[in-house]
């Protein structure tokens, strides 16, 4: 998997791959649009909010290697996407988008309603990512830097998923994607 090395790179790949659903009910791109306009809404940092733009970056990245989700090429999204984006962007980035399986896991775990809340795909993979986190994994997640982001993350992921919704175009965060990626050489 090649690296991402430029905001170029990113939009390219959602230009390219940007329509396919993967394993949700809408494009990538519009449930990237929409969980960045839900962090966004809610005061999120520029870091967190490129963060929730990217959070299934790894997706598209599995996509551009000819996978499918049924048939991955790239396992494991989550860890892709982080380390794909992690000579652009620094931890305040990847981390949450690293933990944002793990915090489905956590989340699940401390409120059991959720499970039904979530999307058929999301559901169906919880299962394969190891389920809702047990006593111990859970008092381990808390202690974790980068739980709280990562878990508000997870809430905007979720939520981010409603079909035929209207949010600002990928272009918009442009900006903030440029302000929040290391300075190039
Ligand atoms: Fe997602």
């Amino acid at each position: 998997m090649t690296p991402l090395t430029s905001i170029d790179d990113v939009l390219a790949l959602f230009e390219a791959h940007g329509d396919d659903r993967y394993d949700e009910e809408l494009s990538q791109r519009d449930h990237a649009r929409q969980t960045a306009a839900l962090a966004l809404a809610a005061g999120a940092d520029d870091a967190l909010v490129v963060a929730a733009l990217l959070h299934d970056i790894g997706h598209l990245l599995d996509l551009a290697a000819g996978g499918t989700a049924d048939v991955p090429r790239l396992a494991h999204h989550e860890r892709v996407g982080a380390i794909a984006l992690s000579e652009l962007f620094d931890e305040s980035v990847t981390a949450p988008i690293a933990l944002h399986v793990e915090a489905k896991r956590y989340l699940t775990a401390v409120d059991p309603d959720l499970v039904d809340r979530l999307s058929n795909g999301s559901r169906t993979s919880l299962g394969r990512q190891g389920g809702p986190m047990d006593e111990t994994e859970l008092e381990h997640f808390r202690t974790r830097r980068w739980f709280a982001e990562a878990c508000a993350l997870r809430r905007w992921d979720d939520d981010g998923k409603v079909d035929g919704l209207v949010v600002p175009p990928l272009s918009a965060h442009r900006s903030t994607l440029e302000r929040v990626a290391r300075p190039q050489p």
